[in-house]
């Protein structure tokens, strides 16, 4: 069965690492079809806006989405779109690779990130000048869900610990009720969790990562905790996150659009050729997501690399060595 698989570099490296990974699939001979949209500054720029309705319309008809990153527009573009494909979970794999001097070698774990409100609800005001506010937002049904969704992670993916992060020791009332839902949803499964408070919890991350396997997270923590774990493993250029919903998702390196190096081509492409496996993964093409997996797996150990991992090839070395690596 062919796929629809919908393409938005977006800005920067978006426009270096995206492609690079739409190789890797086309390689990988999934009988994907790809459908190309536009998104983010240059949009903006052209058009007058950073996220057209026909953008939209492409992702939602989609069956999925590879997206690179938005630069200043990132807000007007992702947040939206992680809404058209109805999105709850940010699931954010962190794993040391060989080859990459990660800092915490062991590291192996889940971020499970509420991905629909919290602190990003959007509903910020001027009381006065001078001061603002920020509602935060946590819902039973969202926090439901999330929970559901990690646990659920953990069993199919052979993670024995879920540890979830929180602050509802000064949170009471939000944090509070994320934690009740979470307890809910684990005594109806019969599976087990530790809470931890996620400033603590920053902490043991940076000392143990090892010890960690699925961390259900709100939406700010999650955010600020797998970059601090991106830290862990060799940087952004390593992570792949996928964004999912109940009839639709989207794959996305964790990183933006990097304006420093944007146009030297030289933009590690792994986070989303990793995130490139996930959408193989989601679309039910296990044997070839291990395959692309494996492969990136395979450069990152014996190389080339490129310069954020201390090599010096290219983007575009990169792809060619992880296509040849494929069967
Ligand atoms: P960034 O992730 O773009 O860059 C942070 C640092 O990591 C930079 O030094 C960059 O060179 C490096 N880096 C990131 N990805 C890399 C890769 N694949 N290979 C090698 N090095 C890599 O974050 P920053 O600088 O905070 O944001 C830059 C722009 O990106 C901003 O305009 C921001 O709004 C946007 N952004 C967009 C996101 C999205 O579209 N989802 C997410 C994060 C930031
Ligand atoms: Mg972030």
């Amino acid at each position: 069965m062919t796929h629809e698989v919908a393409v938005v570099p977006g800005d920067g490296i978006g426009r270096e690492v995206v492609p690079a990974a739409v190789d890797v699939l086309d390689a990988a001979d999934a009988s994907i079809e790809f459908v190309h949209a536009e998104a983010g500054d240059a949009t903006k720029a052209e058009r007058g806006e950073a996220l057209p309705e026909e953008t939209r319309k492409t992702v939602a008809d989609a069956d999925a989405t590879l997206f690179g990153a938005a630069g200043e527009t990132a807000a007007d573009v992702i947040l939206p779109l992680r809404s058209v494909v109805g999105s709850y979970a940010n699931v954010r794999p962190v794993r040391a690779y060989p080859g990459t001097d990660a800092l915490a070698p062991e590291t192996d774990l889940v971020f499970i990130r509420e991905n629909t409100e919290g602190v990003y609800s959007g509903i910020e005001s001027e009381i006065t000048a001078g001061v603002r506010t920020l509602t935060r937002v946590v819902t039973d049904e969202a926090s439901e869900a999330i929970a559901d969704f990690g646990f659920a992670y953990a069993e199919r993916n052979g993670y024995d610990r879920v540890t979830v992060a929180h602050k509802a020791n000064v949170m009471t009332a939000t944090d509070g009720l994320f934690l009740d839902a979470v307890e809910r949803v684990s005594q109806r499964r019969g599976a087990a969790y530790d809470a931890e408070l996620m400033d603590a919890l920053a902490m043991e991350l940076v000392m143990n990562s090892e010890a960690y396997g699925v961390v259900v997270c709100p939406n700010l923590a999650g955010d600020v905790l797998s970059d601090l774990a991106a830290g862990l493993v060799g940087g952004l250029g390593m992570l792949p996150s996928a964004n999912i919903g109940d009839e639709n998702a989207l794959f996305e390196p964790v990183h933006g659009t990097a304006p420093d190096i944007a146009g030297d081509g030289v933009a590690n492409p792994a986070a989303t050729m990793l995130s490139a496996a996930l959408l193989l993964e989601y679309l039910g093409h296990h044997a070839e997501a291990n395959q692309v997996r494996e492969a990136v797996e395979g450069v990152l150990a014996d190389g080339p690399r490129t310069p954020d991992l201390g090599g010096t090839a290219s983007t575009g070395q990169i792809r060619d060595a992880v296509v040849g690596r494929l069967p």
